[in-house]
């Protein structure tokens, strides 16, 4: 079934959503809690070890009930259908979008082959190969077991193994994993500058294997090694992750060295595929199996549960209740953990290469506002740097906290003030500061009337900021799965409310294809027709 293609502004729910906001956008959060009781019964969702509480948002039992009716006249039900039974959901490219099938255990079929056996088999591939590095069974060419990892990719085969081995390092082995992504010279030279070629083993990661980047980089590193060795004992030291085989054992890379990947499976949601190998490696198969699970959880809660409860759903839903209604052009992620630092950056390729498009299913340009910004970084160290934007600045940016009730490492002290901040900062920014309080705070510290007078306006919190707390057990494989999944899920709904294509990226083309030109420029004498601040600036950099 290809999705149905429902413009959202013309639902009735829309109409309505239109309404409410407004008669109800002035109406304070705190206003919400005074005026719906049980308040906080409803807006909080218990799934497993994840409590995701919405109740600190500009919204009413009224909008809620309209935003469910809306996901049920953009047929929501029937899209993530469509997704899970391996339908052609990404339209513009011809695929079926089965990042899901990775991590389940049914049979499904793809153009109506059954895929679970070649999955099953690259798990299998990935298992033993992973547990050779790791009990140093492989050797390099001196006959030295392997010390360190190298991820040569870029993009979504990059961010997600990257941000996961982070997220995991408390889990993580005796082999170092480094990421190299950047085509800059800088990043490749300073990676292997620590790097001994005869225990590094290479993975060149790329479902296209056609990446400039990364081509670029593979080459560089297979370059380093001929230094030291020769081309005969490149097959010890690099294995490729690609859906195209052609390409990778065109590049050098034994046949036998190369982990499958497949069309149906996109780039930025490929970590749960053979992309994840370097998360396989730095922490264990079972550990990736674990990450596998979670997300299935995630999967089979997105798929099943009443959209109520539904914690993609609902989140999905009040990004765009923000972002179409309320005009928020951005949201911030704020994980109060250190091992989700690359969670932000992540989920920015996720998030804004999959619902940044500006023409609906039918290829009409929208007229309403689709995918938002994205950013974010852990807490507190954010309290330090972009807080007074959030709880004074005149934008509303709504955010997702993200904290854990168990810390990982034996420090309880640092984990309650960690998670004090964590609970005391959604507080302040749905409560604010009124004057009153300011005032009163003032006098007691003897200021005179005049001096306050000066001072309170620059001490007043407006309050009324919103925010969704995500408040999860404790961070493990499988919990960060389900947390991965999650986001997954709500950039799915988004996209289908938006009625726009979630899963090509045709717009990272046109600059990947210019810069092909350009780089021609550089390397010859004679430049193509640029305009005439590129040309400027090309023969500036030239000289
Ligand atoms: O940025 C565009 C993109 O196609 C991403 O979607 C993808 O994750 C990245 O490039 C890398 O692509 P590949 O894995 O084919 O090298």
């Amino acid at each position: 079934m290809a999705l149905p293609s429902i413009n959202p502004t013309q639902t009735k729910a829309w109409q309505q959503l239109s309404e409410i906001y407004s008669v109800e956008k002035e109406t304070s959060i705190l206003e919400h809690f005074k005026n719906e009781s049980n308040r906080v019964e409803k807006f909080c969702v218990q799934f497993e070890d994840f409590l995701v509480d919405f109740s600190k948002n500009r919204l009413s039992e009224k909008a809620f009930q309209a935003l469910m009716s809306l996901a049920q006249e953009v047929k929501l039900k029937e899209a993530i259908q469509a997704q899970f039974q391996g339908d052609v959901i990404n339209q513009t490219e011809g695929r079926a979008v089965l990042h899901t099938a990775l991590r389940s255990n049914s049979e499904i079929n793809v153009e109506g082959e059954p895929i679970r056996q070649d999955v099953n088999a690259a798990k299998l591939k990935i298992k033993s190969f992973v547990e050779k590095v790791q009990n140093g069974e492989w050797k390099g060419f001196s006959g030295q077991p392997i010390t360190d990892v190298v991820n040569i990719g870029i993009g979504g085969s990059d961010l997600g193994p990257q941000m996961v081995m982070d997220a995991l390092s408390f889990y993580k082995n005796h082999l170092n994993v480094h990421f190299i992504s950047n085509v800059d010279g800088d990043h490749v030279a300073e990676t292997l500058k620590g790097l001994n070629p005869e225990t590094t083993l290479c993975l060149v990661v790329s479902k296209s294997f056609g990446t400039q980047e990364t081509l670029t980089n593979a080459t560089t590193v297979r370059n380093w090694f001929l230094k030291h060795t020769t081309q005969d004992n490149i097959k010890l030291h690099f294995v490729a992750v690609s859906a195209n085989v052609d390409k990778a054992e065109k590049f050098g890379i034994s046949i036998e060295n190369v982990f499958p990947m497949w069309d149906w499976v996109g780039g930025r949601f490929s970590l749960w595929s053979t992309v994840g190998l370097s998360i396989a490696l730095g922490t264990s198969y079972d550990a990736f199996q674990d990450l596998l699970d979670g997300a299935n959880e995630m999967d089979t809660h997105f798929k099943d549960e009443d959209f109520h409860n539904n914690i993609p759903v609902i989140l999905g839903l009040l990004t765009v209740w923000y972002n179409n209604f309320y005009n928020a052009e951005s949201e911030a992620i704020i994980p109060y953990t250190q091992y989700l630092q690359k969670l932000a950056p992540y989920l920015q390729q996720a998030i804004m290469e999959s619902n940044g498009k500006g023409v609906d299913r039918l290829g009409n340009p929208v007229s309403y506002q689709t995918g938002n910004i994205v950013w974010g970084e852990p807490g507190t160290n954010s309290q330090h740097a972009f807080f007074q934007l959030l709880h004074q600045g005149t934008k509303l940016i709504p955010c997702d906290f993200i904290g854990y009730k168990h810390s990982l490492n034996d420090f309880t002290e640092h984990h309650n003030i960690l998670m004090a901040n964590f609970f005391a900062q959604t507080e302040a920014l749905m409560n604010g500061k009124n004057e009153e309080t300011v005032v009163n705070e003032l006098e007691g510290k003897g200021m005179s009337k005049e001096d306050i007078d000066v001072l309170k306006p620059f001490k007043v919190f407006d309050g009324n900021r919103p925010t969704n707390t995500i408040l999860i057990n404790k961070l493990t494989p499988k919990s960060l799965g389900k947390l991965i999944a999650m986001y997954e899920h709500k950039i799915f709904v988004q996209g289908i409310v938006w009625n726009i294509f979630s899963y090509d990226q045709w717009g990272v083309e046109l600059g990947k294809q210019l810069a092909n030109k350009v780089l021609e420029d550089l390397n010859n004498e004679v430049m193509t027709p640029h305009d005439p601040s590129t040309t400027q600036l090309l023969k500036y950099f030239k000289e």
